[in-house]
């Protein structure tokens, strides 16, 4: 084995100690101690690679090939879109979720989809005969895929040095480990070292590497936050376990724009990229329903339409409660305080319930109309008139702001057939309204009652 050279470091002041302390000499700090190598002769990995990697020239920007911009379609509309339009050859990629919401079903599928590229499927979690029948199930369309079930980081090196694939996923970055690092798969330490050979790799060779890492539970993908640093690309798979739908949000990206997202259905032989949100977010009553609201959405350049609903009932103790799905419960509260100073509402006698369809969280502030809306229509117990949506951000003093993008917000409105939409009054004169909808715009949320129930 190469010699190397390790120390372990305080994460809070960077005292270097010989062996692990609890507590730090230096700060007084408790369990701030992490290993990590400061110095190697030639690692296993590197030499598995062919050597030490070539060592890259600066050269003139005038003078870097063109075709270094080019994208690699994977066969995957959502995902392509997502990524900005294809994989840009050489990046790393890390793709978060929590356990279950089909990260290694999303993977596998990009994998396995008639791209023509050679793609190599790592995993650590399963073995290649459990691979085997997942790839039945997604029908396997490539037959250049190449499976691997190993978790020691040189092997893996080694293989894909050895394979030349175009793309490699690693499944997950949590259970594969590197020998060079005494500490367990999925410390800090060793999470950042194998991330960080994975990308040395994939720049010098051209190589496109997807990482997979689970989420904790508060949300923030599982070891250092370094990873969303080193990466080029963060994307999250997030939904409801209990739903079939998907969402695949861009949050960081080098190469496009990030809050793109990409929308699935989990069906029985895989992910279906879902080309139409806004139809499986609506709900077509038979008869209309107090406390429901339709809010027009633009994450990412596609706007779609969302149903919100509300539920305004009398408190039955002193404090109401007050709960959202899929919406910050704090931005609700204000909302709801914002109702009950400017519209004159009272709130404080009310329990309130928020929810999003198809389990969807939303972070959009152009969807605050609608959530007063459904609110109002709730609190009146009298539905919202037929074929109407809302686009607007509301402001403390209850003034409706417009929302981001709303000429796109209102063609996606209007092409889904609604007959009129409520946006803020201060939406640029010039802009185009297009023909077949009537925008009502109102300056502030004592207007929204009369326009939400006008005939
Ligand atoms: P999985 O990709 O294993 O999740 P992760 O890697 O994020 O932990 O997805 C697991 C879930 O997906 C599992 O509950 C079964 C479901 N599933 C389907 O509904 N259809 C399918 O075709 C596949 C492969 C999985
Ligand atoms: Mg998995």
């Amino acid at each position: 084995m190469a010699k190397v050279k390790k120390a372990y470091f305080c994460k809070n002041c960077g005292f270097e100690a010989p062996k692990w302390l609890g507590k730090c000499p230096s700060c007084g700090e408790w369990n701030t101690f992490a290993e990590e190598i400061i110095a190697r002769e030639s690692g296993p990995a590197a030499s598995a690679a062919g050597g030490p990697l070539p060592a890259a020239k600066p050269q003139r920007v005038s003078e870097i090939r063109e075709s270094d911009h080019r994208r690699i379609d994977l066969g995957n509309a959502e995902i392509d879109r997502v990524l900005g339009g294809g994989l840009v050859p050489g990046s790393l990629i890390l793709l978060g979720g929590e356990p279950g919401i089909g990260k290694s079903t999303l993977s596998l599928q990009i994998a396995l989809a008639p791209n023509g590229l050679k793609t190599l499927y790592v995993s650590g979690e399963e073995s290649a005969e459990q691979i085997k029948m997942r790839a039945l199930r997604l029908g396997i369309r490539n037959e250049e895929c190449m499976v691997y079930a190993e978790t020691l980081l040189e092997n893996i090196v080694a293989q894909i040095a050895e394979q030349k694939p175009d793309v490699v996923i690693v499944d997950s970055i949590q259970t594969i480990y590197t020998e060079l690092l005494d500490s367990s798969a999925g410390s800090v330490s060793q999470i950042r070292e194998c991330a960080a050979t994975l990308l040395k790799y994939a720049k010098t060779t051209g190589t496109s590497i997807f990482i997979i890492g689970h989420i904790t539970k508060d949300g923030a993908i599982a070891g250092p936050k370094i990873l969303e640093h080193i990466v080029d690309v963060v994307l999250q798979f997030e939904g409801d376990s209990n739903n079939v739908y998907r969402i695949l949000r861009g949050i960081k990206n080098r190469f496009g724009a990030t809050f793109e997202i990409g929308v699935f259905e989990m069906l029985d032989d895989g992910l279906r990229g879902v080309d139409n949100p806004s139809e499986i977010l609506l709900t077509h009553y038979e008869e209309p329903l107090s406390g429901i609201a339709v809010g027009a959405s633009a994450d990412g350049v596609r706007p779609y339409l969302i149903e919100v609903q509300a539920l305004a009932s009398g408190a039955a103790y002193g404090t109401p409660q007050r709960t959202a799905t899929g919406f910050d419960t704090r931005r609700m509260n204000m909302l709801l305080a914002v109702v009950e100073k400017r519209i004159g509402l009272k709130m404080f006698q009310k329990d309130v319930f928020l929810n999003f369809a198809g389990g969807f969280k939303v972070a959009d502030p152009g969807l605050d109309l609608a959530v007063v809306a459904a609110v109002v229509s709730s609190y009146y117990d009298r539905p919202v008139s037929e074929g109407v949506c809302c686009a607007g951000e509301v402001g403390l003093s209850g003034e409706v702001r417009p929302a981001p993008r709303c000429e796109q917000r209102i063609s996606e409105a209007a092409r889904l057939g609604f007959k009129r939409i409520i946006v803020s009054g201060y939406i640029a004169k010039n802009a185009k309204r297009p023909k077949g909808i009537e925008v009502v715009p109102i300056n502030s949320i004592d207007q929204l009652p009369r326009a939400l129930f006008m005939e």
